[in-house]
């Protein structure tokens, strides 16, 4: 692995503004750089680069990163790939990973690079598997496409993973990983033998799981990864990495059910097809496809359990929804599924299957319709009332209104009743606030998100944040991002820059995401110095008094069950005093 020091060193030296010059057109706007956003569609310039932040951020998309995320993103390269073209760019000789590596195997491997090893490992096994190539070619699949998607190959051998990794197939991190299972004879052995192998790759071009095809007949006929630290079903899709750009050219992502389906449609000329991974869709997979598309079409088998997947992914979106972010159902024929589809009918039947296909209004009217017999009153009634679990839920208000008035249509009540009778109106006609979109970052800021907040915009103000205070907090992201500003301000090192580097330092752990905010928020609203001063001292305050609050409630509990004795009514006294000092300070 690329030593992260190596990283930190690399972003020291390459100007952002350079790197993303050669690609995009920047014009200098104050003390960014504008442009019109490369990663969607767009016709006035809402991306900006900041020169001392060394970061850039679109207010439309949301796209963020550093030098080197804009290149991995820019050009569909991997991680290790752009921090190898940049360092030779700028003169920079790579570090030698393997010693690197060797030093990093006493600490355990990293899952990513496990990962990345049995990858190349079944890639090249399949070349040595005719039975395995033959099968994939009797799918209609070229060598390029299976290329293009690391499809591998596991041979029969119970441990030829001990060939991958020679020395280290007993490490822990191939457990972890998932490539290796331990009996309870304590014996291991491969997780995946004689299957074609399926990568699944992150938002970054990492692999963080596989799946497994069984040639021929034979159950199960795929076997996945299990959830690993690097890989949660619920929140991964299938062949997104190798369809961003057909996702960006079209602002479609078709989502399917197998991976053969993903690579088939491929394989076909339609690269903007996704699949989850043999689990329901959820809201994660949602708003994870509508940050790069604006349309969402669920392609599923035509029969009951079709319908059912269907219903469920309608579920998942009713929140995500906005009047600019649609999704639609596209139902095939009961006897195909999207790759015999294309297989049958070829690439211009399916985009025409996928541009027809129905609106979710049509298929939540034609759900709730299917189960109540609209011919009688009740069966009237019941619809209305079946539509309050659905209707509310949806916060794009044109699309709500489209809902409204089909229900209105179809039950012969008056809007204004239906309204009423979903509880989006009071009797008084007024009208309710819509459910809250679960877009994350429109959700409400923590307190700690604030106080780092205030500390990127105002390094200085760091010196009046306790180490204690920090250290006292529960584990979570925000806390690790606290302590690395907090650790660098005192070493001197803190500067405009060293966001943007974290950000790196703390690639794929949940922390990344904070840095990311971060950055993305200093953009977004300007603190004072004397407002970030004002919402510091509250913070802490804050902080204080709860801490303070805590004492006294268990002194009040102690004192209860075994008595007041002197020294216990003496703390409690002097927490009193200072809970009413806090609570006036906090006062003006
Ligand atoms: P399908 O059985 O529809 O597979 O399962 P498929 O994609 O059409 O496969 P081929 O065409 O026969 O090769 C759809 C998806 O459900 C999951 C996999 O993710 C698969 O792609 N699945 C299916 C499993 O996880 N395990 C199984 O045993 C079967
Ligand atoms: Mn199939």
């Amino acid at each position: 692995m690329i030593p992260p020091s190596f990283v930190e060193q690399l972003l020291a030296r390459v100007d952002i503004v350079d790197v993303i010059e050669r690609y995009v057109p920047l014009k200098k706007g104050g003390a960014n750089y504008l442009a019109c956003c490369p990663f969607h569609n767009e016709k006035s310039p809402s991306f900006t680069v900041s020169p001392s932040k060394q970061f850039y951020h679109c207010f439309g998309c949301g796209a963020h990163g550093t030098a080197i995320g804009f290149l991995m993103e820019y050009g569909g390269t991997s991680f290790r790939d752009t921090v190898k073209e940049l360092a030779s760019q700028v003169g920079m000789q790579m570090p030698d990973e393997e010693r690197f590596d060797h030093a990093a195997h006493a600490h355990g491997q990293s899952l990513i690079e496990v990962m990345a090893t049995a990858a190349r490992f079944y890639r090249s096994q399949l070349k040595t598997a005719p039975a395995a190539i033959e099968y994939l070619k009797k799918r209609g699949l070229t060598g390029e496409i299976a290329a293009r998607f690391g499809i591998g190959y596991a041979g029969e051998d119970w441990q030829s993973l001990r060939n991958a990794f020679p020395g280290h197939y007993d490490d822990a991190a191939l457990i972890e990983a998932g490539l290796v299972i331990q009996n309870d004879a304590g014996r291991r052995y491969d997780r995946f033998r004689e299957r074609i192998t399926f990568p699944i790759l992150d938002q970054r071009g990492n692999v963080i799981g596989f799946g497994g095809r069984i040639i021929g007949a034979g159950e199960p006929k795929y076997l996945n990864s299990p959830e690993t630290p690097l890989f949660e079903k619920g929140r991964e899709l299938y062949g997104l990495w190798q369809a961003r750009q057909a996702i960006r050219e079209s602002s479609t992502v078709v989502v399917v059910e197998g991976y053969m389906d993903v690579v088939a449609l491929a394989q076909f000329g339609f690269g903007a097809a996704v699949a989850t991974l043999g689990t329901a869709t959820t809201p994660t997979h949602i708003q994870k496809l509508f940050r790069q598309a604006e349309r969402i079409v669920f392609c599923f088998d035509g029969d009951t359990a079709g319908r059912k997947a269907a219903r469920r992914a309608l579920d998942a979106s009713l929140e995500q929804l906005s009047d600019d972010k649609t999704v639609r159902f596209l139902f095939l024929p009961p006897e195909h599924d999207p790759d015999s589809y294309v297989r049958e009918n070829g690439l211009e039947a399916f985009r025409r299957a996928v541009e027809d296909a129905m609106p979710l209004t049509e298929f939540l009217m034609r759900e709730l319709r299917q189960d109540n017999d609209l011919t009688t009153a009740e069966g009237r009634a019941r619809l209305v009332h079946v539509a309050k679990d659905f209707v509310p839920r949806v916060a794009a208000p044109v699309l709500r209104l489209q809902l409204i008035r089909a229900l209105a249509e179809d039950s012969g009540l008056p809007e204004g009743q239906i309204e009423t009778a979903l509880g989006l109106k009071t009797a008084s006609g007024k009208p309710r606030k819509a459910a809250p979109r679960q877009a994350p970052r429109t959700g409400p800021v923590s307190p700690l998100r604030q106080l780092l907040r205030v500390l990127a915009a105002y390094p200085n103000l760091c010196g009046h944040v306790p180490f204690e205070v920090a250290l006292a907090l529960e584990d979570s992201p925000e806390k690790s991002a606290l302590l690395a500003l907090l650790d660098a301000f005192d070493d001197g090192a803190l500067e405009a820059r060293s966001l943007a580097m974290f950000y790196e330092r703390f690639r794929d752990t949940p922390v990344e995401a904070v840095f990311g905010d971060l950055l993305s928020a200093l953009e977004n609203n300007h603190y004072t110095e004397d407002t970030a001063t004002t919402v510091l001292s509250d913070l802490l305050l804050k902080h204080r008094l709860h801490t303070v609050e805590t004492r006294i409630a268990e002194l009040n509990q102690r004192m209860a069950s075994r008595g007041p004795n002197p020294e216990e009514l003496q703390q409690l006294q002097t927490l009193l005093k200072e809970k009413q000092k806090l609570k006036s300070g906090q006062a003006d």
